[in-house]
């Protein structure tokens, strides 16, 4: 198995954590502090309150032992403050709320305003006016990196020519079935880490997708049992294995815990093929396969519906954790959920 480093060195020169944990759903500062008592040290939040609470990571971050030295504070600029003094004016916001001098990287969220997100004011400026503010932003040393997030291949290349600092950091949705190539390669040809959110397939949800095609996938599974491992974990090893950091969120600590583990195994080229092969793939052609029979007491009420529904396949660490005293009336699934 090939080591992998759990951290990169960003072309700021700033050390990285490969696998940080993301804030989106407003969490608040109970689960942010089980992520940081589980070992997160990267956290991934943004200025937007439609999605993300940065007060409550900050009273976590004080309420912790961690020091915020040891941390990796990513934020991010809502669209409706693009444009170069809004920029300015915009980024003290995130130092008040979380409580620091500094953030370890500051990204424009979005290149533009959409649907009902910025209101009727139009916003001051684009986002190139706001790159001129976080050059200045990262040249006074307020922020250790920058860069940005949603932006297609051809907005990254232009930004890329017009900037007199380049992006640090790319982050956009990927995941085994939309694994955005053309913006990973034109950040591999940069030298820009690009960060994966939406990793464990939630992004299917808002298109209709009525079960998770990627936790669920037939060939995550597979591999999944081949590796010993959970699908989730198979998903953001695949990712890391690609050199693309990850930010899973989760409100479970046995999730945020097996989403950490990653180093300790690996997959195999063959592996990597095969996940490779899944980008694109519409989600209706997934044939998934049927419930298992029942055959478990629950001890857990909801055990059985858990199995009922792959979990002890698409999950096995979380159902070895939640569900070993139902299964152990089992012995086909016990196996199954042995690590
Ligand atoms: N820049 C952007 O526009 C943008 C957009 C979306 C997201 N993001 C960032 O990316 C982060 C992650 O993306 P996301 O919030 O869409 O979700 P995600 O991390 O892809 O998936 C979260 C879901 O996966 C489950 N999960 C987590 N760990 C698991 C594990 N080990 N095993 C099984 N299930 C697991 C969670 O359930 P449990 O709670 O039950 O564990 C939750 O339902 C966000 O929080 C945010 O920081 C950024």
């Amino acid at each position: 198995m090939a080591a992998i480093n759990t951290t990169a060195t960003l072309s700021s020169g700033a050390l990285m954590p490969m696998v940080g944990f993301g804030c989106a759903g407003q969490l608040g500062r109970t689960t942010l502090g089980h992520a940081l008592a589980a070992g997160y040290m990267l956290f991934d939040t943004a200025q937007a309150t439609e999605w993300y609470a940065e007060p409550e990571l900050g009273a976590a971050i004080r309420a912790s032992n961690v020091s915020r030295e040891s941390l990796f504070l990513t934020s991010k600029l809502h669209p409706r403050d693009l444009g170069e003094q809004s920029t300015l004016k915009a980024f003290p916001r995130s130092l008040a709320s979380l409580g620091t001098s500094y953030l370890d990287a500051f990204l424009l969220h979005y290149p533009r305003c959409f649907g009902n997100l910025c209101g009727p004011m139009p916003a001051e400026g684009t986002w190139r006016d706001s790159w001129r503010a976080l050059e200045s932003l990262y040249e006074r040393g307020e922020v250790r990196a920058i860069g940005v997030s949603n932006f297609g291949a051809d907005e990254l290349k232009e930004l890329i020519g017009l900037a007199r600092v380049k992006p640090h950091i790319v982050q956009s949705w990927m995941d085994p079935l939309h694994q955005e190539r053309p913006v990973r390669e034109v950040c591999r040809q940069h030298g820009i880490l690009f960060q994966a959110y939406s990793t464990l397939g939630t992004q299917w949800a808002g298109q209709g997708v009525k079960f998770n095609p990627v936790l669920r996938h037939p060939v995550l599974a597979r591999i999944a049992a081949e590796v010993g491992r959970s699908a989730a974990q198979v998903a953001l090893r695949w990712a890391v294995q690609h050199g693309v950091a990850v930010i899973p969120r989760s409100s479970k600590p046995s999730h945020m815990a097996a989403s950490l583990a990653l180093f300790d195994f690996g997959l195999t080229d063959e592996h990597m093929r095969d996940i490779d092969n899944l980008d694109g793939a519409d989600p209706a052609s997934i044939h998934l396969p049927p419930p298992p029979p029942r055959s478990c007491e629950d001890e857990n009420e909801a055990c059985g519906s858990w199995a009922d529904s792959g979990e002890c396949e698409n999950n096995p660490g979380y159902m070895h954790d939640a569900c070993a005293a139902s299964c152990d009336m089992c012995e086909e699934k016990k196996k199954k959920l042995e690590l």
